[in-house]
């Protein structure tokens, strides 16, 4: 089978010296936008962002791997009526996320940025340890990497609430669903993390009035995707004090320009949308064995991580 690479802002060479190993008998090449009659038609694709051409040229194409776990980019695209989308079910993403998370609740739950403040300005001085059990960490998204998420922070023992679309029991978990319960989860949290898919229904859902919800001082991590944000919302309550502080792998607009003003404030923490990297290695193993099962005639439906078009994730 032809299967076609169109990965933006990755180095094609080793992925395809890698996904060639693992697949020998495919033909895995490169999507040439500059001379679309030398790309052989190909049954399955592999992508992270590809440019609208990719689609508008293949219109044969039946599947697609996207090559990271959100597939916000991918659906916003004019698609093939009947392409199945496959996006990367883990691979080594959670731990990641569950480590940056854990790091940055940690940082706020003891204090170290108002320690490593004093520390600079010649203080010496304690503050009164918080109470663990008052500490309640809300995670927006009880998915792959959201539970993953909840687990490491019980490990601390912070007590952990969760919000998703469908009702869930999870161990522990003190949990909320649908729109309903989303000011009553909000109310629970000193520390908010965001780790929903970026959909219609999610867009812009941290904003104001939701966010004003939060107990007075919590802390926000938004590790999903920019539009979750309502950046000058947060940011004004950055400034009245509401929000104590932010931790942010995500922005509206990335790269995030050098003078916006997420960079320059002190109680924000920002990073270039690295909180879970997609591993290669991890990667080309998952997609190869997935696209082994649908070439030998599993419907992608039945693939872990085939998303569901019309729900958007
Ligand atoms: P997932 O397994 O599909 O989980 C999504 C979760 O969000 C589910 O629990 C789902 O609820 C919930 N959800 C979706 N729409 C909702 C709504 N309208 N209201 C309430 N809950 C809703 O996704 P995942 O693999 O955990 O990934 C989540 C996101 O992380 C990705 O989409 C991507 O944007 C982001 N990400 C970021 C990075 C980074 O480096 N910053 C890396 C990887 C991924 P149900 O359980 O009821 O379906
Ligand atoms: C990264 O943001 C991903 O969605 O994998």
């Amino acid at each position: 089978m032809n299967i076609s690479f169109c990965c933006t802002n990755v180095n094609p060479k080793a992925w395809l010296a890698e996904l060639s190993a693992a697949l020998p008998e495919h033909d895995i090449a490169v999507w040439n936008e500059q001379d679309p009659d030398s790309n052989p038609p190909a049954d399955a694709a592999i992508v992270w962002s590809p440019p609208q051409a990719f689609f508008d040229q293949q219109p044969q194409l039946k599947v697609a791997f996207n090559i990271g776990a959100g597939v916000d980019a991918l659906l916003q695209k004019t698609l093939p009526t009947a392409l199945s989308i496959i996006r990367l079910d883990d691979a080594g993403m959670s731990v990641q996320m569950a480590e940056y998370v854990v790091q940055a609740v940690v940082r706020y739950f003891r204090e170290l940025p108002t320690y490593e403040q004093d520390m600079r300005e010649g203080e010496w001085s304690f503050k009164r340890p918080r109470e663990r059990g008052d500490f309640t960490v809300g995670i927006m998204g009880l998915g792959v990497l959201g539970q993953r998420v909840a687990k490491a922070l019980q490990h601390f023992e912070y007590p952990v609430a969760g919000w998703s679309l469908s009702p869930k029991t999870l161990d522990g978990v003190t949990t909320f669903a649908g729109d309903a319960q989303l000011p009553q989860f909000l109310q629970a949290c000193s520390a908010v993390v965001c780790v929903l898919p970026l959909t219609p229904a999610t867009r812009h859902i941290l904003q104001r009035s939701n966010l004003m919800h939060l107990r007075a001082g919590a802390y926000l991590i938004n590790v999903s995707r920019g539009e979750h944000m309502v950046e000058a919302d947060v940011l004004a309550l950055l400034n009245s004090g509401h929000l104590a502080g932010a931790t942010l792998d995500v922005f509206t607009t990335e790269p995030l320009p050098p003078e916006h003003p997420f960079r320059h404030h002190a109680n924000v923490t920002c990073t270039p949308h690295a909180a879970a990297r997609t591993l290669r290695g991890e990667s080309v193993t998952q997609i190869a064995t997935k696209f082994k099962q649908w070439a030998a005639g599993t419907p992608a439906q039945q693939l872990s991580g085939c998303v569901d078009r019309a729900r958007g994730y």
